[in-house]
């Protein structure tokens, strides 16, 4: 009898060699960006970023998927204020499919809950796997943008979705420790896969200064320690707006549409998609799908 192990491979396998006709260029309009937003230190605003981004990439005409990827908490539906009672644990046993816990979110974002971890995938039968995983893939086409929210810190789960994703956001505040534990998470990450592509958010600033003076201790470090160039995808203001937001449980850009940390998260979604790269040939659904059985193999 074939291993879960042997059966997985089987699987990626045939997920690559399909993947030059299903990706061509020529016969696709679009391809889905997977970004996968993380931080070293937990609390500087991951969440947050990642649901008003998520709406402001939404109401700039780019449809967007959050996947709420922080294992045994749930995040982003406490700060939309409706609990989900289903999620992905639903749909990899076989009680719902994956469009029946789909959530709408504000602005019309769609969002699958969190609570229960990708990685019972692992525990699938090799059919069930499979057809959960096509499944996905169909469902992923129709997003323009598809954003996974995960915990803080280096856990197992958060390196996977990180090397499957095109671009890692990592967000940081100007606490020293955070700003330490951001570079640290770089550093471990790019030693294990080089090729990820960061882009850095600085969250909570005062002032300017101090966001350039923030984004400039992570990206020199890394460029002296490591050659890396980190590109900075922007900068959010502290207030006090955001926190009131989390207490009523609605986004803040929703409650405060005009604050001006809204106005920063809006110029930054648009900014992303104007001159954000368009994600390469191995990018998107089907191939983080693919990376990420990997490493299991
Ligand atoms: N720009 C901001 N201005 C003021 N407060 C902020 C800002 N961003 C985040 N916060 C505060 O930080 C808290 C934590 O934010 P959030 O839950 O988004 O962080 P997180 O990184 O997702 O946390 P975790 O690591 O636990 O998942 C918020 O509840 C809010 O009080
Ligand atoms: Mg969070």
């Amino acid at each position: 009898m074939m291993d879960q192990a042997q059966a997985l491979r089987r699987l990626v396998a045939r997920s690559n060699s399909s993947a030059s006709s299903v990706d061509d260029p020529s016969t696709r309009q679009h391809r889905t960006r997977v970004i996968t937003v993380t931080s070293g230190k937990g609390g500087v605003g991951k969440s947050n970023f990642t649901l008003n981004f998520a709406m402001m990439l939404q109401e700039a005409g780019y449809r967007t998927l959050i996947f709420d990827a922080d294992i045994g908490m749930a995040n982003i539906d406490v700060l939309i204020g409706s609990p989900a009672s289903v999620n992905l644990y639903h749909v990899l046993s076989g009680m719902k499919r994956l469009e029946d816990i789909v959530q709408i979110g504000p602005k019309g974002i769609h969002y699958v809950p969190g609570g229960s971890g990708f990685q019972d995938l692992l525990n699938m039968p090799e059919e069930s796997l499979e057809s959960f995983l096509s499944e996905l893939e169909n469902w992923a086409e129709r997003y323009d943008v598809i954003l996974f929210d995960t915990g803080a810190g280096l856990s197992k789960e958060t390196i996977r979705f990180v090397m499957a994703a095109d671009e890692t956001f990592v967000i940081t505040t100007p606490e020293p420790t955070a700003i330490a534990d951001a570079y640290a998470l770089i550093k471990v990450v790019y030693g294990m896969f080089p090729d990820t592509k960061f882009r850095l958010v600085v969250n909570r600033i005062s002032d300017w200064a101090e966001g350039q003076q923030t984004a400039e201790r992570v990206t020199s470090v890394a460029r002296r320690f490591l050659q890396l160039e980190i590109p900075v995808l922007g900068y959010m203001f502290d207030d006090p707006h955001v926190m009131q937001a989390v207490k009523k449980q609605t986004p803040f850009s929703l409650l405060y549409p005009n604050i001006r940390v809204t106005e920063q998260v809006r110029q930054l979604a648009r900014a992303y998609m104007n001159n954000g790269q368009q994600p390469k040939n191995d990018g998107g659904m089907k191939n983080f799908i693919s990376k990420w059985l990997k490493r299991w193999t």
